[in-house]
């Protein structure tokens, strides 16, 4: 992460400074507004810019609007700047940062704008290739097709790309097809004018427009339907898009990355995905190998999670016992990193001792009656967590319809994927799309409904 301050060193926002130092940012630093703009314009960029209240931020603004450059900027001040503050925030700031600076709300404010901004974990050799080959392609403008299991980590790819590539400078936008109603997509995608359907009030910039300088990943493209699927191929040969009820079409510069967890040559078979599109976005594929394929990584990965969230939550750090990393490595981790990170995030919460030990490692129930029986190491595990009952015996089920049970496990699953539809729709083998239709009747039929967490994931930033 690239953080721009804007004002001297030598006061608090200095302090600011070397907090972000401290959790791995790279800053880059200007005593005031033009030389913050001439060194911006000079391409090597900032992921965010911390400004002192005390100078025209209006002015920043406003000029890295009209000349494009998007990063988004954080007003800095005492709390007797209030309006000032209260003025940069109208002008477009996108958060204040009160001065002298806390260490936690600015772990909170680089998490928040993307990510911790440090590498992909890579020690098994198998991810250690792939990462090699991401960071060898980065630099290109080829489309990229990201594969891998639900939770392997496609998405932590697409931004180290990102930031590896010669578009750093410029936005990285996320959007994520399977969560974003098939309607509601298009205009998402592409934006709309004034009066393009009833509701459009106002004309809207899609996210295409916005990623314009930097990258697009599409995630989850199989879910997108076919008929948008030809709106975006346009977009991709033409380097052109058409906003919704537009008239002229609009000059893009953007890189598409796009992420699959399902195997997009069967969707072309059935005549679900484009063949077409499927070789425009096939230029280079990554596959991110499943976390059981590349054991090595479980234990740095767990560690590195260990440090995180006692961070978060404010604990001392604990290291894993040598039994704790044993239990993990013996895991099949059906939810890859996700679950593992999941299952750490709950050990630090639980751990007791000087050390995160096997009690404070509870795992889902399928796993631990796997590693059960499989007689593997002899190692006890806390008690299970999973919220779900281990699955009813047939006798249980008995006397009810099929349609009840099917609803019963659909909503189960919702639950324990904490309301994620493509976790869910993947734990239960169906489409997300036959989930939503499901999960529409239900709602229909005045079941509630666990609610969906973010639909949109924007990312790093949003257009200044
Ligand atoms: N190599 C890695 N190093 C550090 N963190 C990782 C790594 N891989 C995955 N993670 C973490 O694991 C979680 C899942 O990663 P991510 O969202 O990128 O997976 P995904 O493949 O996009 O999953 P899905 O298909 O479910 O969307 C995230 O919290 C991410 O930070
Ligand atoms: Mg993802």
């Amino acid at each position: 992460m690239r953080v721009m301050i804007v004002g001297s060193m030598a006061a608090e926002l200095g302090e600011a400074a070397r907090i972000a130092i401290a959790r791995g940012a790279k800053i880059a630093q200007a005593d005031d507004v033009p030389s913050a703009l001439a060194e911006l314009r000079s391409g090597r960029g900032a992921d965010v810019v911390l400004c002192d209240v005390q100078l025209p931020i209006e002015d920043l603004i406003t000029q890295m609007t009209s000349e494009r450059i998007a990063a988004p900027v954080i007003a800095c001040g005492t709390r007797s700047d209030a309006v000032r503050a209260a003025a940069a925030i109208r002008a477009g700031a996108r958060e204040y940062l009160p001065l002298p600076p806390d260490a936690e709300l600015i772990a909170a404010l680089l998490e928040t704008l993307g990510g911790d901004g440090r590498a992909p974990v890579a020690v098994d050799p198998a991810m250690v290739a792939t990462l090699r080959r991401a960071e060898q392609i980065a630099a290109s403008d080829a489309s990229v097709l990201i594969r891998g299991e639900s939770g392997t980590g496609k998405e932590v790819l697409a931004r180290h790309i990102h930031r590896r590539s010669r578009r750093a400078a410029g936005p990285f936008i996320a959007v994520n097809c399977a969560a974003i109603p098939e309607n509601l997509l298009e205009s998402e995608l592409f934006g709309h004018e004034k009066g393009a359907f009833s509701g459009a009030i106002a004309r809207r910039i899609g996210r295409f427009e916005a990623a314009d300088g930097g990258t697009l990943l599409l995630d989850e493209i199989s879910e997108m339907d076919v008929r948008l699927q030809a709106k975006l191929l346009r977009a991709i040969q033409e380097r052109e898009i058409d906003r919704l009820g537009g008239t002229e079409p609009v000059k893009v510069n953007v890189r598409i990355l796009a992420t699959t967890n399902r195997p997009l040559e069967a969707e072309v078979r059935k005549g679900t995905f484009r063949e077409d599109l499927y070789f425009r976005l096939n230029v280079i594929t990554l596959t991110l190998p499943p976390l059981r394929e590349r054991p090595r990584d479980i234990v740095p990965l767990a560690e590195m999670f260990a440090r995180r969230y006692a961070e978060v939550n404010g604990l001392p750090h604990r290291p894993l016992s040598a039994e704790a990393k044993r239990l993990l490595e013996a895991q099949p981790w059906r939810g890859n990193v996700r679950e593992l990170e999941n299952t750490i995030h709950r050990a630090v919460l639980l751990a007791s001792g000087d050390v995160i030990d096997v009690d404070a490692i509870e795992l889902p129930v399928a796993e631990a009656a796997i590693s059960t029986s499989a007689g593997g190491p002899a190692i006890t595990r806390g008690p299970s967590t999973a919220s779900i009952a281990p699955a009813p015996g047939a006798a249980s089920l008995v006397g009810r319809t099929v349609a009840d049970v099917e609803r019963d496990l659909i909503l189960e699953t919702l639950t324990h994927c904490l309301g994620n539809r493509t976790h869910a729709a993947a734990l239960l083998g169906i489409s997300i799309r036959t989930l939503r239709n499901k999960l529409r009747e239900y709602s229909a039929a005045g079941v509630k409904i666990p609610a969906a967490p973010n639909a949109v994931g924007v990312a790093d930033r949003v257009p200044a």
